[in-house]
């Protein structure tokens, strides 16, 4: 049976009792942060979605989940497609949704926005934050917060000069798993010891190129307007050097930011081999293999910490891998490729009983059994810890007593509008953005010079 069928079968009642135990589950499931409880009224906030591609749809439809979110624009330079369906949509669930292709004509003429969330391309997020800052409103911009440190840069500043929130969409910082990982077993039971090395990945197949539809190419003049050579460059702009920093950026923001937070750290050197190994360089610019090695020193210890990005083999997909001389954390965005390894040594088993005991890990039922008349000791010594938790056999199979029930993005989008209300703090304001995309930007850095880079500390400051 599966670790996740298993868990199903603990039944609801008997999973809830033990997480509330400890408070592990409740405090940290999704609690609908922004959602308003039965009855209650919610102030509008009046959103403009700038770049309604691939992205802009996926947080538009998780937006459609979040009460008092009313899209009140919508803009997009690519009218015959992105920009229509998405104000069709919008107008179908009863938002204004007006149209715009041009961001700063939108808000010239649109009165009343309170945000703006951009999913443009990189190389725009500089250019569409400081215009929707400067125009008064709070902005939730997509990763990478841009192509450059420069424009990254400006972004920090435009916040802080304007007052207004700006949130960079590293949405792993507000998922639940994320932060239970984080707060209980590293920072509370430090479940996995003192890291030494950490390891992550994100390999995706081989993909053609993004084409378009017959009748729907954008004209050449507003294309190069905006800043394309071509319908080509402009569906591919990921490859394009000046556009996108590549797969390293687009897919490596994500997770090289989950190591500056789980490490509570920031590199201080790296180094990379970036080659393109698969595609036409006529097609993609950017490396299709990067490989990179960064070092911490964290307040543990010094660190190891290697990723890939592959464009041409999806094996394993994405995670991020924290070892620790007392266990494997594997991280995932995804739940089914989550998972804890204890190192075989006596001490873990107690550690790893205890979050059994006060909820944050869940186990097999007839395990779970042992749970409620055994104590931590007795507990431990019913746990093997010579292999993975993920076994079967005599070791029972654990689990972290927290889900995500709801669309990612979306614990992300409610820590931002759960802010514009003064509810929360972001989870992932400018500063942190900054680092992480000064963080992951370096690798390019280091690949064009060959060399070993330093990070200075006072780069990571905006
Ligand atoms: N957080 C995540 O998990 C995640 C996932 C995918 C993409 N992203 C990010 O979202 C952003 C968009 O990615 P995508 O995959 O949706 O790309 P996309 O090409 O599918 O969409 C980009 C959209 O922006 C529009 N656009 C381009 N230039 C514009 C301009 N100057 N003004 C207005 N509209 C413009 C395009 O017409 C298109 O509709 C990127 O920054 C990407 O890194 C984040």
């Amino acid at each position: 049976m599966s670790a996740k069928r298993n868990r199903r079968a603990l039944g609801r009642r008997e999973f809830l009792r033990s997480a509330a135990r400890a408070g592990a589950a409740v405090a940290f499931a999704p609690t609908g942060l922004g959602v308003a409880k039965e009855g209650e009224a919610v102030e509008p906030i009046n959103v403009a979605l700038i770049g309604a591609g691939t992205q802009g749809e996926v947080l538009l439809t998780a937006c459609l989940k979040i009460p008092g979110v009313r899209f009140q624009a919508v803009c997009d330079i690519w009218e015959a497609q992105n920009l229509t369906r998405a104000s069709r949509l919008l107008k179908r669930y009863g938002h204004p949704g007006t149209p715009y292709i041009d961001c700063d004509e939108m808000l010239a003429k649109e009165k009343g926005l309170h945000a703006a969330i951009i999913a443009t391309p990189d190389f725009w997020h500089a250019r569409h934050t400081v215009a929707c800052l400067e125009a008064g409103l709070h902005v939730y911009c997509e990763k990478a917060m841009s192509n450059t440190p420069e424009g990254a840069r400006q972004m920090v500043e435009a916040a802080r000069r304007t007052g207004k929130l700006l949130q960079i969409g590293h949405q792993r910082r507000s998922n639940p798993r994320y932060l239970f990982c984080r707060e209980k077993l590293f920072r509370e039971m430090g479940l996995f010891g003192r890291i030494t090395a950490v390891n992550g990945q994100w390999n995706r197949a081989v993909q053609a190129p993004f084409g378009c539809p017959k009748g729907k190419e954008i004209d050449d003049a507003t294309l190069k307007r905006y800043g394309y050579g071509s319908m080509q460059e402009f569906r591919n702009w990921r490859w394009h050097k000046g556009l996108g920093g590549g797969p390293i950026v687009d897919l490596g923001a994500h997770q090289i930011d989950v190591y500056n937070w789980l490490l509570d750290a920031r590199p201080k050197s790296v180094f990379a081999s970036g080659r393109l190994n698969y595609y036409d360089k006529g097609t993609r610019e950017w490396y299709d293999t990067v490989m990179a090695v960064y070092e911490y020193d964290t307040a543990q210890g010094p660190v190891t910490a290697s990723y890939q990005t592959l464009s041409a083999n999806s094996n394993q997909g994405y995670f991020e891998k924290f070892m620790g001389d007392r266990g494997t954390l594997v991280l995932s965005e995804r739940a089914d490729r989550t998972r804890l390894y204890p190192e075989p040594t006596d001490e873990p088993a107690t550690t790893w009983a205890r979050c059994v005991k006060n909820g944050y890990l869940t186990a097999q039922p007839e395990w779970m059994k042992l749970v409620e008349r055994m104590s931590v000791e007795e507990l431990a010594k019913t746990l093997s810890v010579s292999g993975t938790v993920e076994t079967t056999g005599k070791t029972p199979i654990l689990e972290l007593a927290v889900e995500l029930n709801k669309p990612i993005h979306q614990p992300h989008l409610e820590n931002f509008f759960d802010a514009i209300r003064s509810k929360a703090k972001l989870n992932c304001p400018a500063e942190v953005g900054y680092e992480a995309a000064l963080t992951v930007l370096k690798v390019n850095e280091a690949i064009e010079t060959g060399r070993r880079l330093e990070f200075k500390t006072e780069e990571f400051n905006a």
